[in-house]
């Protein structure tokens, strides 16, 4: 296990939208440490989900950290607008950013934490020559545009993989990981060198409340590890 603490961000993805205040006090009650919020352009993704004005909902309706992680090409065009929302923190993907160190130095000089994301194709060291930039590093454990999908078990090996890399270049930078992470993984994924988990499905769900699911999450973290 990880010796830094883990920390939980619901992605609004699957909330219910019209009680969208309900369900984030209810996240913060529960102990969530930031909001992540998942914005989809329907070009680099092939989903559309929210912009600014739901950025600037979110700020308003809760005191935790807002996560914003951008899934839109030329990224460079909206860093500041989403920073001005509300954003605490910024995640742009390699993939989309044509040049990721202005980028990042936009992020930062704007007042937000930079972060990168990589898709689970793109190779860990697309990312390496800007690390000491980072304050995260955002590693996709699915395809970006969708919840509800299913954790990519070759996810695990990368995240040693880039834990190890981060140690060597920049040991406070966090480790994200984002996609299918639900009671039943969530261990093995934190136990790889995640500190920083984005819980989508296993959280906003009309099977349990955001209690429930939140409390299943540490629950499972907290049990003895498998070895
Ligand atoms: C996927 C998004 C995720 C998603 C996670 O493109 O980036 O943040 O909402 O949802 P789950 O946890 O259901 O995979
Ligand atoms: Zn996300």
């Amino acid at each position: 296990m990880s010796a830094r603490p883990i920390r939980i961000g619901p992605s609004i993805l699957t909330a219910d939208f019209l009680r969208l205040g309900e369900e984030l006090s209810a996240a913060e009650t529960a102990g969530a440490d930031f909001v992540h919020v998942d914005v989809m352009d329907g070009v680099f993704v092939p989903n559309i989900s929210v912009g600014l004005p739901l950025v600037e909902a979110v700020r308003r309706a809760t005191r935790l950290p807002v996560d914003v992680h951008l899934m839109i090409v030329d990224p460079d065009r909206w860093v500041e607008r989403f920073i001005a929302a509300g954003a605490d923190v910024v995640t742009v993907h390699v993939e989309a950013a044509t040049h990721l160190h202005r980028t990042l130095r936009a992020i930062e000089e704007a007042g937000a934490l930079p972060s990168v994301s990589l898709n689970p194709a793109t190779p860990l060291n697309a990312i390496y020559e800007v690390i000491p930039m980072l304050r995260q590093v955002l590693l996709m454990s699915v395809n970006p545009g969708f919840g509800g999908q299913t954790f990519i078990p070759s996810a695990l090996d990368r995240i040693r993989r880039l834990r190890a890399e981060l140690d060597r270049r920049n040991p406070s930078c966090f480790l994200q990981v984002d996609g299918g992470i639900k009671a039943s993984n969530v261990q093995r994924v934190a136990e790889a060198g995640a500190d920083t988990l984005v819980v989508g499905s296993a959280i906003f769900t009309p099977d349990h409340s955001v209690e429930d699911g939140l409390h299943a999450l540490r629950a499972a973290l907290a049990a003895t590890p498998a070895r």
